[in-house]
């Protein structure tokens, strides 16, 4: 998605190669933080010359590539008998550096392929009518899912980017989509589970099974195959605005109009995507099963606030695939860079009763990101599922069914930053988050796009009740903590990054982890 889209040039001068790897290459990460271990011992192949010295970075020391359950199975065996660290990669997205271990047994999971529909499901010891379901393999992508949908014309609840994998790391965090507050997160939709656990057995998880619906990725085993809930096809309408204004007062007075317009938007089955500049907001929305008349009607209040110059346009699409193709599609998903960003999950009580303090908090979180605008961007993702969607069988943070935006601070560096520049980066991004933080003190934040010094983590992830009943299951399914991720669920709790294959060995510091240990 467009995560990283605004970001300059020269920040991304030797993206072509990573363009071309990501998709394809085992030892290729989405931000390369998590492959290079900071630039000490890193393999960074200059754009213009292959002839460089590699050194190991983060990357697993022993890898396999698994192409089926069967071949988990004999890794998992494998791995456990000589106590290997097991270190699960799909596509490489993970904002925590979850899928690089340095030492590690690596486990590549993108070759499970096959997409499936069964229109009479049931899921497997269960007494729930047939459903509507598509059943997929551990390596495949959205941007697949959703062909398949569209060639079924039904709706598949995904990811904003087209390259995150759609059975990894995505469903276990709880899998956000712009059709949540329609549809739910990933784990509303998640209907059945095969995963390899560490004493080699193959299981099948449906209902009321909650530690992969949100437990957190890379802890519990290897999943082979997820099946998802489909719905019918329908046709969607989307909206783009864009706008400026020369004061940054006048912009956040527009924000703020937003932060009002947000419960309505929600209220009609919208989500949305914005990018919050000092001086600029874009915005991106959508709501499934309608027309245009019904998007004009969610802002109302937007269009007269809009300054002379702004654009606004309104598309009925045919289907979601139609809207997904042509924005979330062909934004470019940067990849091949160092990034880091930091959250909070902001509850819908604060638009209803505080819009104005949710504004200034938004802004004053801004100031602390640096002083170029490129590296000032705040983006906000009101993919939040409606109240009506928590059924306490999921364990993510209930905040997620409360909220109405997942507010992200990014930041990105380039390649030859000192460990200081980007520790100071890193250290701005959070202490702008901190600001939602201190405002919003029992709300929580996503794991999967969390800051990776998240304070008091367990709560923040899952929850207190959720991490107490996710410890037990932690302790029953993997003891000896083969499947270990940062802050997973009694992963590094330390804040230590495992150096070594061996569980036993001495851990190591990752240099990027110090500042706040
Ligand atoms: C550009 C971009 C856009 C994003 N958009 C969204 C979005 O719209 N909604 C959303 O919810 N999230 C989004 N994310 C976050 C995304 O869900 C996480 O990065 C997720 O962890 C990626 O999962 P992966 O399997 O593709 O990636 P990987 O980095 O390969 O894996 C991520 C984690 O999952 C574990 N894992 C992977 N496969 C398996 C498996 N089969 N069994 C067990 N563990 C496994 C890995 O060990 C690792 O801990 C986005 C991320 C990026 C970079
Ligand atoms: C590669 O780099 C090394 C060290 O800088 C140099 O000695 C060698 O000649 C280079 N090889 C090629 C093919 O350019
Ligand atoms: C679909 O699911 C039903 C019930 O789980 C099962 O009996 C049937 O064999 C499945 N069909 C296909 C084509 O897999
Ligand atoms: C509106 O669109 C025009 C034409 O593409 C562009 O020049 C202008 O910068 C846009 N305005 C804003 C506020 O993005
Ligand atoms: C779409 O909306 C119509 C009413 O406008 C409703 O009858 C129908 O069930 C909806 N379809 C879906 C798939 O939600
Ligand atoms: C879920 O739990 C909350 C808090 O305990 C409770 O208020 C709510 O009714 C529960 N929902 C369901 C569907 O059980
Ligand atoms: C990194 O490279 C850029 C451009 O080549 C240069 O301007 C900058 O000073 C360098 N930074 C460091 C810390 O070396």
């Amino acid at each position: 998605m467009a995560r990283g889209r605004l970001w300059k040039a020269c920040v991304i001068a030797s993206l072509t190669i990573f363009q071309a790897l990501i998709k394809v290459t085992f030892h290729s990460y989405e931000q390369i933080n998590w492959e290079t271990c900071t630039s000490s011992d890193a393999c960074l192949v200059p754009a213009n010359s292959k002839n460089a010295t590699c050194g190991q970075g983060s990357i697993s020391t022993y890898s396999v590539h698994a192409t089926s359950s069967a071949d988990v199975v004999k890794y998992v065996n494998f791995a456990t008998k000589y106590n290997l660290r097991i270190v699960t990669k799909n596509t490489g997205h993970d904002y925590a550096g979850r899928s690089s271990g340095k030492g590690g047994f690596g486990l590549w999971t993108h070759g499970i392929k096959g997409i499936s529909r069964n229109t009479t499901f049931v899921p497997a010891g269960s007494s729930i009518a047939p459903q509507d379901a598509v059943t997929i393999g551990a390596g495949v992508q959205w941007s697949d899912v959703y062909q398949f949908a569209d060639d079924n014309n039904i709706i598949v609840v995904g990811g904003d980017s087209p390259n995150v994998g759609a059975a990894g790391g995505w469903i276990q965090g709880g899998g956000h989509s712009v059709l949540s507050q329609a549809y739910g997160l990933g784990v509303d939709n998640l209907l059945q589970a095969t995963i390899v656990t560490a004493n080699g057995v193959e299981r099948t998880i449906n209902e009321y099974q909650g530690a992969i619906r949100g437990g957190g990725p890379g802890t519990w085993g290897i999943i082979t195959s997820i099946t998802y809930k489909a719905h019918p096809g329908v046709p969607c309408a989307w909206v783009s605005i864009s706008s400026r204004f020369s004061t940054v007062d006048d912009n956040y007075k527009l924000v703020q109009k937003y932060i009002e317009q947000a419960p309505v938007w929600a209220d009609l089955g919208g989500g949305s995507f914005l990018n919050i500049l000092p001086q600029s907001v874009t915005f991106l929305g959508v709501i499934p099963n309608a027309t245009s008349v019904r998007a004009k009607q969610g802002l109302a209040t937007i269009e007269p606030a809009l300054p002379p110059g702004s654009n606004i346009s309104y598309v009925d699409a045919p289907s979601f695939q139609s809207f997904f193709k042509a924005t979330f599609d062909v934004s470019n998903e940067i990849v091949g860079i160092n990034f880091a960003l930091s959250s909070r999950l902001i509850p819908r009580t604060y638009f209803e009763t505080d819009s104005a303090g949710l504004a200034s908090a938004l802004r004053k979180g801004q100031v602390f990101l640096g002083s170029s605008a490129d590296v000032q961007t705040i983006q906000v993702l009101a993919d939040t599922p409606a109240p009506k969607f928590q059924r306490n069988v999921t364990s993510t943070t209930p905040s997620w069914y409360n909220s109405l935006w997942h507010v992200i601070y990014t930041t990105a560096w380039p390649s030859n930053a000192t460990v200081a520049q980007q520790q100071q980066l890193i250290k701005g991004i959070h202490d702008g988050a901190q600001v939602l933080r201190d405002y919003s003190p029992n709300s929580g934040a996503y794991i999967s796009e969390a800051d990776v010094y998240e304070p008091n983590h367990e709560a923040s992830f899952w929850g207190t009740a959720n991490a107490a009943r996710l410890k037990t299951i932690k302790a029953k399914y993997d003891p000896k903590n083969f499947f270990q991720v940062w802050q997973g669920m009694d992963g590094m709790a330390l804040r230590i990054r495992s150096t070594s294959a061996m569980l036993s060995s001495t851990p190591e510091m990752h240099p990027l982890l110090t500042s706040f240990a």
